[in-house]
């Protein structure tokens, strides 16, 4: 079974971070949460993986990529626009040579893997299975209902009146028949080709739609409040104390990873935190569910929950709290007050308080 992975889309949500970046490549605990979603695919024994790019951020998706050496043969799909999900799939038709494969959105971040899923589907031979989880805001998801058995009956895309409270994860199973239905798509409102009108295309052909309950967390990183939360649950549940680089007159205290070459002089780091490699960490108090991007500086400050970027530098800042600041970023205090500021930067900004 192929995997198909869909790395396009404009990420409009987490702006401005992915004005520089793709929304996939939008760092989770120093780790592109793209690469999550490969490894779980990988885990469930799928090698052979097709990447649905797009023009303007497919380069450096290919590229995160190969640097992360994953046991898997890529495939780059370019998607001209982004029309839709429904439309990727059908641009990567002869990739999937109209075979059984696992679609997986490339920012979705789920706490457990597929591989149950995978043997469940291969096993029943069915043409449509869709991973569904509860949730408190319906509105900005595929919303479903489904009968006494469990099989889809209804899917309506982000509903402004939500028939019901469990949405589409963004993992999804398909057979031959998704590309028929795919064909006899029209353009929804928002004019894309949905991927959920067609399983409601599936469905209202009598084909039955098997659901999965997630029983874990699942994150759907559009926003800055979303990654914020996907990275202090990562860190919580997958970090392990990794001292590698330079530790001096520091107290390092709970589950806190630094990477090589990294130096952490006269600090406090609470864990769950991550320091990247080559970061500079000085008279500094870091965490807890805190990600500190490579070669970052981060100088008599306090930053905690917070995703820091690689590179950047945050310099006499008295506290830094639910921030997302994007790669080569500076942020310096020079005003002698205190003051605590939770920021939403993209790459290359420069802020002077
Ligand atoms: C897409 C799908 C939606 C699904 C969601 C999961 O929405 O269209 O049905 O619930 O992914 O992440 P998007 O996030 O692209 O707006």
């Amino acid at each position: 079974m192929k995997g198909l992975v869909l790395a396009g889309g404009k990420g409009t949500r987490l702006r401005p971070v992915t004005y520089s970046l793709a929304k996939q490549l939008v760092p989770v605990a120093n780790r592109p949460i793209l690469h999550y979603v490969v490894e779980n695919l990988i885990a469930a024994g799928i090698a052979q993986i097709g990447v649905v790019i797009s023009p303007e951020t497919g380069e450096t998706i290919r590229k995160s990529l190969e640097e992360g050496h994953f046991d898997a043969e890529f495939t780059f799909i370019l998607q001209e626009e982004p029309k839709g999900l429904a439309h990727a799939v059908r641009t990567a038709r002869t990739f999937l040579e109209d075979g059984p494969f696992v679609m997986y959105l490339g920012d979705n971040l789920i706490g457990s893997g597929i591989g149950d899923l995978v043997e469940r589907f291969r096993q029943r031979e069915d043409e449509a299975l869709i991973l569904l989880k509860e949730v408190e805001n319906p509105r900005m998801f595929g919303v479903v209902v489904t009968d006494r058995e469990g099989n889809a009956r209804r899917l309506v895309e982000k509903p402004s009146v939500p028939p019901s409270n469990l949405a589409l994860v963004g993992v999804y199973l398909f057979g031959r028949r998704i590309f028929d239905a795919i064909d006899s798509l029209a353009p929804s409102a928002r004019g894309e080709y949905e991927i959920t009108d067609a399983i409601q295309t599936l469905v209202d052909w009598g084909i039955p739609v098997r659901t999965a309950r997630l029983e874990t967390w699942w994150l759907d990183t559009g926003k800055k409040d979303d990654l914020l939360e996907a990275n202090r649950i990562v860190l919580d549940e997958w970090t392990r104390p990794d001292v590698r680089g330079t530790v001096l007159d520091s107290s390092i205290v709970g589950r806190v990873r630094i990477g090589e070459g990294a130096l952490v002089e006269r600090s406090v780091v609470r864990g769950p935190a991550v320091i990247g490699e080559g970061a500079v960490v000085r008279d500094a108090r870091i965490g807890p569910f805190t990600s500190i991007g490579r070669g970052c500086c981060i100088e008599g400050s306090t930053v905690d929950y917070s995703v820091i970027m690689e590179n950047a530098r945050i310099c006499g800042v008295e506290r830094l709290d639910a921030s997302l600041v994007g790669c080569r970023s500076r942020i310096v205090r020079r005003a002698r007050r205190d003051m605590s500021m939770s920021l939403c930067v993209g790459d290359d900004a420069e802020i002077e308080v």
